[in-house]
């Protein structure tokens, strides 16, 4: 079966004093986590002592962005390899925020997908919906066309055979408004059947985690769904007992 996972992802938060008290934290409160696999992806600057505290840990490391060259006239970029030296064990790829913000397309996430897996990384891949997009009745098309862009393009299956998707409604993120189970669930379920259409043994096995505004209070009726194999945490992620509040639920 498909092995659940809880990734936080810290986004532009910390100090070196209080990603040290976050990893700790953490830490500090695995027991009861039992199958569930938990990672954290700090701002590139903390992956250094991250990877140093969590030495001997369970909890993996992962980073919030890659980019897809091998190494290069690329200022202020960072490499798969890079993040494979630090540790690292999954890359974030696509987050909305990414596309939203720093002008990051279909085409720039698929090759920064297949960069990642290739060097060894286990890429997250994020999809989701606008607001708008899920009012207007198209959130399966808008999902479906970020998916198409990998399933889609050369190398992009043999990518996603190593990936971990992570469905994120672009209006939970953040604003404290969380998918419904059901409506998360429906939109799980698609992204399997539009992946086995490629391929069924990689749709059956691929993770699918949920993210947007997953809280301790909300995490369990999330993780009940079936085809909901863990979350992507941002915000509650800072917070080392809500944290593992949401890991446990995972299991
Ligand atoms: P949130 O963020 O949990 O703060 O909504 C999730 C994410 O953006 O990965």
């Amino acid at each position: 079966m498909r092995q659940p996972l809880v990734a936080g992802n810290w986004k532009m938060n910390g100090s070196r004093a209080s990603v040290r008290a976050l990893v700790e934290g953490v830490k500090a409160g695995l027991d009861g986590v039992g199958q569930v696999r938990v990672a954290v992806c700090p701002p590139f600057v903390y992956l250094a002592d991250v990877a140093a505290l969590l030495e001997g840990s369970a909890v993996m490391l992962g980073a919030q962005n890659l980019y897809f060259a091998a190494s290069g006239a690329y200022t202020g970029e960072t490499s798969a390899a890079m993040l494979m030296d630090f540790g690292c064990a999954y890359v974030i790829v696509g987050h909305s925020e990414r596309r939203a913000l720093f002008g990051e397309t279909d085409e720039t996430v698929v090759r920064k997908l297949v960069a990642a897996s290739r060097a060894g990384l286990k890429p997250i891949l994020c999809v989701g919906e606008l607001l708008e997009d899920r009012e207007n009745g198209v959130t399966e098309h808008v999902v479906g066309r970020q998916l198409d862009s990998v399933l889609h393009v050369s190398g992009g299956l043999e990518a996603l055979a190593n990936t971990i998707i992570a469905y994120e409604p672009i209006w939970a993120i953040g604003t404290g408004r969380t998918a419904s189970p059901e409506q998360a669930q429906d939109v799980h379920a698609f992204i399997r059947r539009r992946i086995a259409m490629r391929d069924a043994e990689i749709a059956a096995r691929i993770q699918i985690l949920y993210g947007g505004s997953v809280k301790a209070s909300n995490a369990q009726e999330l993780f009940r769904m079936p085809d909901i194999d863990g979350g992507l945490i941002g915000g509650a992620s800072l917070d080392a007992q809500e944290f593992l509040t949401i890991c446990r639920a995972a299991g």
